[in-house]
């Protein structure tokens, strides 16, 4: 049986253009690039993928304008834009940031 090659895709972050997967999340593709950040709190400390199942809401981002978007569980797609979310900069609803 052969495994079936998934496509290989680019994205942007923070203006970059990053390589993923189709079927990855976004946060799986950035981490496979070597970007473990994707926040930063309100006290400015780097904040990325940590539970991986939607649960910690820590690898928030803003995705295609939208703030507070979980990258854990955002797929990728074409051209889709990442950017660090700066908690200081955007109203955030979270009493952990
Ligand atoms: S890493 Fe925990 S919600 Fe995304």
């Amino acid at each position: 049986m052969r495994a079936e090659t998934a496509m290989e895709i680019m994205i942007e972050f923070d203006g970059r253009p990053v390589k993923a997967q189709e079927g990855h999340t976004i946060g799986e593709a950035l981490l496979a690039t070597g970007i473990a950040t994707v926040r930063k709190t309100r006290k400015g400390e780097e904040r990325g993928v940590y539970c991986a199942m939607g649960v910690c809401y820590e690898c928030r981002a803003i995705v295609n304008g939208t703030p507070n978007t979980r990258t854990c569980m955002t797929p990728v797609t074409q051209g889709c834009q990442v950017m660090t979310q700066e908690d200081a900069r955007i109203e955030v609803n979270d009493e952990k940031s």
